[in-house]
């Protein structure tokens, strides 16, 4: 099976979010926090990796009874290629052949595209 999710954030909306560190804490993995925090915008980055949360649970939420936040996140590769990293407890419960996403920021708002292979 193969299906896939979207999802649009507000960045304004989710930059007042983002003062709490608990917030942060709960939604993002370091790796995230720590690329968001490099840039000059880390709202917009993040934002958009909220975005891909959504739309991961878009696509899984039919496989699976419970999904934490944390179960997936976004690393980038060295060309700044954004690739969707699952937790192995996730792991356990789906078998993921194939993923992909998409990102995109500009203006007010943030998307993501994914795309999963499930077997
Ligand atoms: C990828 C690219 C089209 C982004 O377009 P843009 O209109 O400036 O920005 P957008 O807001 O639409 O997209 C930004 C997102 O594109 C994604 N992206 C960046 N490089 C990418 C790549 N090589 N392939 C796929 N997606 C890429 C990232 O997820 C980024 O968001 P993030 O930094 O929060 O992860 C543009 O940066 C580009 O042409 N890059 C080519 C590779 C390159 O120049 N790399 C430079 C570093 S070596």
């Amino acid at each position: 099976m193969q299906e896939v999710g979207v999802d649009i954030v507000d960045i304004a909306r989710f930059a007042k979010a983002m003062e709490r560190e608990s917030f942060l804490q709960k939604f993002f993995h370091p790796e995230e926090i720590a690329y968001a925090r490099a840039s000059a915008h880390p709202e917009q980055h993040l934002a958009a990796r909220f975005a891909a949360r959504e739309a991961v649970r878009k696509v899984l939420y039919s496989q699976l009874s419970s999904l934490d936040w944390k179960d997936s996140w976004i690393v980038n590769e060295a060309d700044g290629k954004p690739v969707l990293r699952f937790s192995r407890d996730l792991l356990q419960k789906v078998r993921i052949r194939h993923s992909s996403v998409s990102l995109s920021h500009s203006g007010d708002y943030a998307v993501a595209v994914v795309l999963i292979e499930v077997r």
